[in-house]
């Protein structure tokens, strides 16, 4: 299946009526240019965090909750959950050509072996359009692209970690460094030794975030990665895909997936609503969490 709901603009069904940020927030976005506005009619504004870079979220799910097929189809991404969705292409390019930083886990990475974490790559007959939105919100050419690996297992010819273009922080551990050093890198990657063991706790993430000195980060997963950063609290908003399908595995992953939690001591959270948007038969859904 390729190009589902292809041309298809995200209508808006519903929005809260609060949305509109009070005196003193800073927003990232606004009223689309005229050539994004066709496919997304409206705003797309995210209100910003004053004292830490603001987290957001990105996923396609199944109906039944399905965002990847797990370890029995490795090779499977979010483009089998999305059935390769043309409108949900467009929400990720247009979150990411908002987005400072876009931050994904190893995992993702080693799936998606021809992606490239920008805007263009979504939505290349946009790209001009996109380009221009970046440069009227004064925001760099490409956001930082920061990969999260314990082990240091990456591919640094990975087309999408490096490409001259896009700057790309790995944020590892030391064993992970030493791995990754050991081997040429592209002059567009930094390798950042800024976890212990066989994690990157969510903060020092956090940390590289904001020393790049951005105000937004996009986390688009996957599901460990997501959870860790939910476990943490530092997620602000999901922006949710639900695709008509309905997957039915019990070993599939869900949205943040963490180990050995029960609970009560689950890192799950409340959210409200903020807009609902319709192409087809895919629903976008838009969460704020509570602090
Ligand atoms: N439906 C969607 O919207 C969506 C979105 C994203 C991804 N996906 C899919 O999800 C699947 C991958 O799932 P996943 O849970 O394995 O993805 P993941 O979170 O991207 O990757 C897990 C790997 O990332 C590294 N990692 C994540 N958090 C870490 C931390 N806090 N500290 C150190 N390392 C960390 C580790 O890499 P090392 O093993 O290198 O140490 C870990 O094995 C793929 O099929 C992908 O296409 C779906």
């Amino acid at each position: 299946m390729a190009g589902r709901s292809e041309g298809l603009a995200l209508e808006s069904l519903w929005h809260a009526p609060s949305t509109a940020p009070g005196d003193g927030i800073d927003v990232r976005g606004g009223l689309l240019p005229a050539d994004l506005a066709a496919l997304y009619p409206g705003e797309l504004a995210v209100a910003l965090v004053n004292e830490r870079p603001t987290v957001i979220g990105n996923f396609v799910s199944s109906v039944d909750g399905v965002v990847a097929l797990g370890p029995s189809e490795p090779a499977a991404g979010g483009g089998e959950i999305s059935g390769f969705s043309a409108a949900d292409r467009y929400m990720m390019a247009l979150l990411r050509a908002l987005a400072d930083v876009v931050v994904v886990g190893a995992g993702t990475v080693r799936v998606g072996t021809r992606h490239r974490w920008t805007a263009d790559f979504l939505a290349p007959t946009l790209a001009t359009a996109l380009a221009a939105w970046r440069a009227d919100l004064w925001l760099s050419a490409q956001p930082t692209t920061i990969v999260v690996t314990a082990s240091g297992n990456l591919d640094p010819a990975h087309p999408g970690l490096s490409a001259p273009d896009v700057p790309v922080i790995v944020a590892t551990t030391p064993a992970g460094a030493e791995r990754l050093n050991a081997q040429p890198l592209p002059a567009n990657m930094k390798v950042a030794p800024v976890g212990s063991n066989d994690l990157v706790p969510a903060g020092a993430i956090l940390e590289l975030i904001r020393g790049t000195g951005a105000r937004l980060a996009l986390c688009e997963g996957g599901p460990h990665l997501f959870g860790e950063m939910l476990r943490a609290r530092l997620i602000d908003e999901l922006f949710l895909t639900v695709a008509p399908q309905i997957v039915g595995r019990a070993k599939a992953h869900r949205l943040g997936l963490v180990e050995g939690t029960s609970f009560s001591e689950s890192h799950g959270r409340w959210s409200n609503l903020l807009s609902v948007r319709r192409a087809g038969d895919d629903l976008f859904l838009r969460y704020r969490f509570e602090r």
